[in-house]
């Protein structure tokens, strides 16, 4: 579809009323069908984003645990659109073809894959894939239509990150670009990107893996949705990071498989650029939503701060000096499915000034870091991180004790990159201040240590499912391949 002034726009998924996906898929169909070793056949397209098969040009060019995340990935989706649209005006379709994006974290409808991508279930169907999350006694499997939970699909923690350079930020840390899947991921990277690809591809399948990702084509959709988020936030916050990033090269195919090549300077403005925007839909649209004084249902969590207007890429604001470490637990932690706890001690020095930090009046912010986390391979489980959470909770006590969640695509090259690199480990950091402030009642409310609680946040059965029953209401028992958590502390500054 395209705009009066010519502006491709790409629509949600889930409320398309046209022929956007059947054409989608029979595009699809038609590059499954080239030979493999053609830049512009499915699996070429999906080895650009990773492969474990002896490498051919431009084979493996992800950027991920790094700044280059949101630009690469917009790249990337560019020129995929423009070779999914010349296969579908070969297929005679429509020339004004965009790609869709999946808004999960509109409301409860949406948050499941489109029927499209699920049925039918066989070979007859381009964009169906078997290899996503199956059901197990604790939870639906994707491709029954299970549904991902806002606080999976939550980018509260990225719009409310004021600037883009930097680990607790929107963007990402500075790595030069052969330096992958470090601790440097974004906010944005983290959550939804990062909590999606687990939650769809679970224990094995191809969305769990930078390697496979790319060859389900749920894939495409989710990353539009990622760089939709991205050119929301840079309608309010101008000014692209350093010349580094800026200026670096990064090579593509067009449609008639010649190699191209853009920098993040050539991609910063959608429409100006790259001429394509996104539609609109108000979350009210489909599904009344609770009444207006209420939060709205995508918005979860305590640590849902407003978004703070930044004004720029925030490159002037790099990472406070003071920084400063307030308390710290003394345990390592297993996380192998089921919840765990760990008591993290604040000093009893720094108490006054952890205090006076998660006041709002105060600009400090206030971090919960969790670091050296390692694991052999991406358990697939999402975790949900809360404060202070008491025994048993139910759905509102897990929402107001919620800081945020953590997932681990990738953590298997983080262990054992490419090149040259030593294995190495990852960490999340999120912003707590928000959520200290609620529970304390406007403050910090001076304990002695803080309880962090890591629960696994699992697939919702859709209405009508005939086994919804039969899922256990806690998650207590569930196994998943093990994560271990070397160190959580918390910091002011
Ligand atoms: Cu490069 Cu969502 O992956």
């Amino acid at each position: 579809m395209v705009n009066e002034d010519g502006v491709f726009i790409r629509q949600e998924a889930r409320s398309l009323t046209d022929e956007t996906l059947a054409w989608y898929a029979r595009a699809v169909g038609r590059m499954k069908e080239r030979p493999a070793e053609e830049v512009t056949s499915w699996w070429y397209q999906a080895a650009i984003h990773g492969s474990t098969e002896p490498p051919k040009p431009l084979y493996d060019q992800c950027k991920h645990g790094s700044w280059f995340f949101l630009p690469w990935h917009r790249m990337y989706l560019y020129y995929f659109e423009a070779i999914v649209r010349a296969a579908v005006v070969e297929l005679e379709g429509p020339e004004d073809w965009c790609l869709p994006y999946w808004n999960y974290a509109l409301n409860e409808e949406h948050a499941s894959i489109p029927e499209a991508f699920r049925e039918p279930q066989d070979e007859s169907n381009p964009l169906y894939v078997e290899q996503r999350a199956p059901r197990t006694e604790f939870e639906p499997g994707i491709n029954e239509g299970a549904i991902l939970k806002a606080r999976t699909t939550s980018d509260a923690s990225a719009t409310a990150a004021p600037n883009f350079v930097g680990p607790e930020e929107f963007g990402g840390g500075p790595n030069p670009p052969t330096r992958l899947f470090f601790g440097e991921a974004g906010q944005l990277e983290l959550s939804p990107h990062n909590a999606v690809h687990g939650a769809v591809g679970g224990e094995e399948g191809w969305m769990s893996f930078p390697e496979e990702a790319a060859k389900d084509p749920i894939f495409w959709l989710h990353h539009a949705n990622i760089d939709r988020i991205w050119a929301e936030w840079e309608k309010t916050h101008q000014d692209a990071p350093q010349p580094e990033w800026r200026n670096e090269t990064f090579p593509f195919f067009n449609p008639a498989g010649e190699e191209v090549e853009l920098t993040p300077a050539q991609v910063l403005d959608t429409i100006v650029d790259l001429n394509y925007t996104y539609d609109v839909i108000p979350a009210e649209a489909e599904e009344p939503g609770p009444e207006p004084s209420q939060p709205e249902p995508e918005k979860v969590g305590a640590a849902a701060a407003p978004a703070m207007s930044g004004s720029g890429y925030g490159v002037e604001a790099m990472p406070n000096p003071d920084r400063k470490v307030v308390g710290a637990a003394d345990q390592k932690v297993t996380l192998a499915g089921s919840p765990e706890a760990i008591p993290v001690t604040i000093d009893q020095r720094a108490k006054e000034e952890l205090k006076e930090a998660s006041r709002e009046s105060d600009p400090r912010r206030v971090f919960l870091n969790i670091e050296d986390i390692e694991g052999e391979v991406n358990p697939g489980t999402v975790y949900g991180v809360y404060v202070n959470l008491p025994k048993d909770p139910d759905e509102p006590t897990l929402e107001k004790h919620y800081a945020g969640n953590i997932s681990f695509f990738g953590i298997e090259r983080a262990r054992e990159p490419r090149g040259d690199e030593h294995g190495h480990s990852i960490r999340y950091i999120l912003e707590i201040g928000g959520l200290l402030r609620s529970l304390g009642g406007g403050e910090f409310s001076g304990d002695e240590e803080l309880d962090v609680t890591f629960r696994p946040l699992r697939l919702k059965p859709p209405k009508g499912h005939p086994e919804a029953e039969s899922f256990p209401a806690q998650p207590e028992g569930m196994q998943a391949p093990p994560i271990q958590i070397g160190r959580v502390s918390l910091s002011v500054g």
